[in-house]
């Protein structure tokens, strides 16, 4: 168990969109500036070192130039006089190198009158440039004794030809010091590196705590949605922050609440269907077992239960068929579409109710405009008159009136169902449409009632896109408006 939970967080974590952030953060600002931390040690080692070649370079050049007309008329005195006080202001080993490559004068007296070993000078003796440059590293102790630098590891040559008048007389080599450019670069290069690790570091730091701060609503979202699987429908996500995030959970919070209300519905709902049913049977019941315990019961008596059992048994299926209508509705039980002659079905549906209305004395009038046609669903649109004429017929007293009317109105179809009965208190007006309300529980079970009738006509308005308003005042009647938009009509 515990293995398995630890495995799974840790597949967690390289999938998560955190580590995806934190990983993106770093290649970026890592990558970028590890990239502008080498181009700019590089641009700066370049430029140190080009310059001190060009500085060495002159320098070289120019003793070379004052050096050769002494050098050519063999000025001893002079030559070492200049050679000294060079050496001293370039503060490096001089040498003057004849075309055979033998060393004439050397600032440290060590190498006069010996073959010149140094890969520069050279150069330029045998090639055809006229100076060379190079910087080596052949160890301390050769550092030392070619210019005199104690531990050092660099030193750099330097050499330029002397010109006669008859072309090339020699070369003049420049012992440098290097040791202090080379050890500036490489500080640079040190400095740059620590500031990178820095800010690697500080980057990681700053991608940590920016994943955690971005993730953390989707967490707390996804922790909520779990709890909401288990069947907690009551949690909500925290909304904080602004933007995306937000949005989404206070979408998530909208959806959760209209889950819990549907759920509460449906409990209630299914309680108020079951205590509906047991109404009936429990009343059948006693009426049965007082039957079976009085086999000497007066006959009409008997017959009384029976019809009253007979009557029972009506509004158990009326219950049931109502409850039925409303589940299919639920299920979004597809409707049929076809062209209802609206006029004609309004007509049939007055003439099938006219005798219940003639019975108590009613007199029910309409007011039909020709060829209205509706697209829907031919049973649904009937089922909604009908209910509505019901009511109207149950709940006005003998010798009332109703009034039917069919009209377009604006642009929509709309049916008027007008009576004068017992009316509607204000307070119950809202309630009407919801399951099982009836305003009088006794007076509707009198009349088989089952309080489903106008919840159901509410749901077939809806699914043919119309709209149903009641007014209402008691002891003087009710008036139900339905309207149904045209669209869809030839
Ligand atoms: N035309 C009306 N006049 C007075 N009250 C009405 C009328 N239509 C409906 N009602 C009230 O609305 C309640 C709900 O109606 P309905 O859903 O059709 O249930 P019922 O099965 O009781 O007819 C009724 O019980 C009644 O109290
Ligand atoms: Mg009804």
């Amino acid at each position: 168990m515990v293995t398995i939970s630890r495995i799974r967080t840790k597949q967690a974590f390289w999938a998560s969109i955190r580590w995806k952030i934190l990983l993106a953060f770093f290649v970026i600002v890592g990558l970028s500036f590890f990239v502008a931390a080498t181009t700019l040690t590089g641009q700066v080692s370049d430029y140190l070192f080009e310059q001190r070649t060009r500085e060495d370079s002159l320098l070289t050049e120019k003793l070379a130039t004052s050096a050769a007309p002494l050098f050519q008329s063999v000025s001893v005195e002079e030559l070492n006089e200049l050679l000294e006080e060079s050496a001293v202001s370039m503060n490096g080993r001089l040498m003057l190198i004849d075309m055979d490559g033998k060393i004439q004068y050397d600032t440290f007296q060590t190498l006069c009158g010996q073959r010149i070993q140094v890969d520069e000078a050279l150069q330029v003796l045998t090639g055809h440039q006229a100076d060379a440059y190079g910087i080596h590293s052949p160890g301390k102790a050769v550092v030392e004794e070619m210019n005199g630098e104690k531990n050092a590891d660099y030193l750099a040559y330097s050499a330029h030809e002397m010109t006669g008048f008859q072309g090339r007389i020699g070369v003049a080599l420049f012992v440098s010091r290097v040791q202090s450019m080379m050890d500036s670069m490489g500080t640079v290069r040190w400095r740059l590196l620590s500031v990178f690790a820095i800010i690697a570091v500080a980057a990681l730091i700053l991608a940590l705590v920016l994943s955690q701060v971005l993730t953390k609503p989707i967490t707390a979202l996804s922790r909520t949605m779990r709890r909401m699987g288990k069947g907690d429908l009551s949690v909500r996500v925290p909304v904080s922050g602004s933007g995306e995030l937000r949005e989404l959970a206070e979408n998530y919070n909208t959806m959760a609440a209209q889950l819990e209300s549907l759920d509460k519905t449906r409990n209630q709902f299914v309680s108020n269907a079951s205590h509906e049913l047991k109404t009936p049977l429990a009343t059948m019941k006693i009426m049965l077992e007082t039957m079976m315990y009085q086999p000497d019961m007066p006959t009409d008596l008997r017959e009384e239960f029976m019809h009253d059992m007979n009557h029972e048994i009506d509004r158990l299926t009326g219950i049931i068929t109502d409850l039925l209508v409303l589940t299919r509705m639920d299920n979004k039980d597809e409707m049929t579409r076809e062209t209802v002659d609206m006029s004609e079905l309004t007509q049939e549906t007055v003439h099938l109710l006219l005798p219940a209305a003639e019975k108590k004395g009613q007199q029910l009038t309409d007011e039909i405009e020709p060829g209205l046609r509706l697209v829907g669903d031919r049973i649904k649109l009937n089922q909604i008159l009908y209910n509505l004429m019901d009511n109207a017929i149950k709940y006005t007293p003998e010798q009332g009136r109703i009034h039917v009317s069919l009209r377009e109105e604006n642009g929509e179809l709309v049916w008027r169902v007008h009576d004068n009965g017992i009316g509607i208190p204000e307070e119950d007006q809202e309630h009407i449409f919801e399951r099982f309300y009836r305003v009088d529980k006794a007076r509707s079970r009198e009349t088989g009632g089952t309080g489903l009738g106008l919840s159901i006509v509410r749901q077939m308005v809806k699914m043919h896109g119309g709209t149903i308003s009641v007014h209402s005042e008691p002891d003087s009647g009710s008036e139900f408006v339905v309207s149904f938009p045209r669209e869809g009509v030839e």
